[in-house]
């Protein structure tokens, strides 16, 4: 594993770090508890010590199976990066979707970071992780209704607490990066990026080159896409949101199989599975510090963590890079 530190702070994370979004089940058609958390030590034990997680993910769900998982664990060896600003429990702020919960009873999701809620929502994360710190906190996605300075200033107040190490954003742009930088110092930003989704190299990529911010690649196997196994038609489980994702059609879903056959004979070369390759790949590119990666099982979880047993030369890299130019 490598271990690479978040902006100019001293948090080392590593660059295969552990998403558990699927993990809490919500959105991903249900969660097998145990699965998940021998998901989570099979990681650990391969040197993946850091865990993304939200309190949306499975409305507390996913970070009481972090919490469960990382228990008994040295705290000072995982990294717990966790996000606020997604209530399920409260309607303020603006809609952001209607949903389900894990049991099939309606929710209402509202983009809200409050000074109140950012505080009470640490609280909240720290009961379900069963810690007294987080290592990165996150505002989930921009929230209209507040000023950018009230949120930030809320979690300049926990940093000062001790209850959060260091802060970040996810989704933002870069003006709201640099409004967001003058109540905090920001570390890093989470944000989408794949083989097949590269949108954030346009502009936030390079401010956070820029300015020493480091960028969290989120989905970067574009949520199972890019490990090969999708075929068009693929059927899902009822909750599965992929179905109705553009990314999941038969015409993304073909034109996406070209692009992994033109690159699978590296990964044999390497013996490595077209899921290695892709996130090994995606922490080469400039900017991208971390591939947060999700899995529902031990199984997927050893693969990805194996991830970084390969070196990719110059030369393999530039032929990746031709073919996802092309894409
Ligand atoms: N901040 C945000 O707004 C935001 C948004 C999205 C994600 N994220 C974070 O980024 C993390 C990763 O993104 P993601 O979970 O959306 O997508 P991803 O990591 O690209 O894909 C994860 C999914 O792919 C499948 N998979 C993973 N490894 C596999 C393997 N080796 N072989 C076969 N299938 C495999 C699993 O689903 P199946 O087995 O069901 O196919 C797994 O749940 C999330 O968990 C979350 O922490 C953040």
């Amino acid at each position: 594993m490598q271990y690479r530190k978040l902006g100019n702070s001293d948090l080392k994370v590593s660059a295969i770090t552990f998403g558990a979004w699927a993990a809490g089940g919500w959105m991903w058609g249900s969660t097998d508890r145990n699965d998940a958390i021998e998901a989570i030590r099979t990681s650990y034990d391969l040197g993946v010590t850091s865990v993304d997680t939200a309190p949306v993910y499975g409305q507390g769900t996913s970070e009481e199976i972090v919490g469960e998982a990382i228990k008994g664990l040295p705290r000072d060896t995982v990294q717990i990066l966790t996000k606020f600003g997604m209530r399920w429990d409260l309607e303020k702020g603006k809609l952001a979707m209607h949903s389900q919960d894990n049991s099939g009873r309606k929710i209402d999701i509202y983009k809200y970071a409050g000074s109140d809620s950012v505080i009470y929502e640490c609280e909240q994360s720290l009961k379900r992780l069963g810690t007294d710190y987080i290592d990165l906190y996150q505002i989930h996605w921009p929230d209209v209704t507040t000023p950018i300075d009230e949120t930030f200033e809320a979690v300049a107040k926990l940093i000062e607490q001790g209850k959060v190490r260091y802060a970040g954003v996810c989704n933002y742009n870069a003006q709201q990066m640099a409004e967001a930088g003058q109540s905090v110092s920001l570390v890093s930003n989470q944000i989408p990026f794949s083989m097949v989704n590269r949108s954030v190299e346009d502009e936030t990529v390079p401010y956070c080159i820029k300015t020493g911010k480091s960028v969290l690649a989120y989905s970067p196997m574009e949520r199972g896409l890019l490990t090969g196994k999708i075929k068009s038609g693929h059927h899902f489980k009822e909750g599965d949101h992929r179905a109705d994702l553009p990314h999941f059609q038969p015409e993304f879903v073909e034109k996406t199989n070209e692009l992994l056959a033109k690159i699978k004979p590296i990964a044999s070369e390497h013996n490595a599975s077209l899921s290695q390759l892709v996130l090994r790949w995606t922490i080469e590119r400039p900017g991208i510090t971390v591939a947060l990666a999700g899995a529902r099982n031990a199984r997927q979880a050893k693969q990805n963590a194996e991830a970084l047993n390969f070196d990719l030369s110059a030369d393999e890299l530039n032929i990746i890079n031709e073919f996802v130019d092309y894409f």
